[in-house]
């Protein structure tokens, strides 16, 4: 894993034997707040039960912890990361630009995996050091499901029919999946699986991006 530098200026991490970095080259955090915060959080109301794929930096955790006091709604954040980020380049990366904010980030990476903390009195997360396929989800658990696997072309285990299905199944009613991709084979296997499909414009001027609601 190595930092690269986005053309927004926010630091991101690249990995060279995949050719792949873990956000858009234009911007870390704008399309963080645009896929996940925007078309995430912001299509909910109330308290919600969140399931990320792929924690990484953690900076959708950071954005979805702000947001929580921002909105004053309590956020349960289960996360799901099976290779942390060492702490060495975690602490080069720039999500922050508040004392508050650096302190929010650093709570968040002490939380150790396998366990569950409260972080602030609206933000709760539950980090799982684990592979999405080798993890149980109950039946109806989670209002939005942060999809931030690597891209199809380079995971596409990931990006599998069976993980949309078993996906479908632990949202809830009116539930919603998020992800930067609209890829063709990820709109035919969301439809398959059963939600209804939208595709906004991505972040960055990315032409589309994908929500799945569950009806
Ligand atoms: C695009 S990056 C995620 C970016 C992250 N959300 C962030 O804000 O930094 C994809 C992440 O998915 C993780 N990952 C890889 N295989 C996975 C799997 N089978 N299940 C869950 N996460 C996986 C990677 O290690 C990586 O951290």
């Amino acid at each position: 894993m190595e930092i690269h530098i986005t053309k927004s200026g926010d630091k991101t991490i690249y990995i060279p034997s995949l050719d792949e970095t873990y956000h858009s080259r234009n911007g870390a955090i704008s399309e963080s707040n645009h896929v996940f915060i925007q078309h995430g959080i912001n299509r909910t109301k109330g308290d919600i039960n969140i399931l990320e794929i792929g924690f990484g930096t953690g900076l959708n955790a950071l954005l979805a912890a702000q947001e929580s006091k921002k909105q004053n709604r309590k956020i349960f954040y289960h996360t799901l990361e099976p290779i942390p980020v060492p702490n060495h380049l975690l602490e080069q990366l720039n999500y922050y630009q508040t004392i508050e904010g650096k302190g929010l980030f650093k709570k968040i990476h002490e939380v150790k995996w396998e366990s569950i903390e409260q972080v602030t009195d609206n933000f709760t997360i539950h980090k799982t050091e684990k592979k999405l396929e080798y993890v149980s989800l109950g039946d109806a658990q989670y209002d939005v499901v942060f999809f931030d696997a690597f891209a199809p072309k380079k995971q596409p285990e990931l990006w599998d029919r069976t993980i949309f299905n078993k996906l479908f199944k632990s949202v809830r009613q009116n539930g919603i999946l998020t992800t930067y991709s609209a890829a063709g084979k990820l709109k035919r296997h969301l439809k398959s699986a059963g939600f209804l499909l939208e595709n906004p414009p991505g972040a960055n001027g990315k032409r589309e991006m994908s929500v799945a609601i569950k009806k």
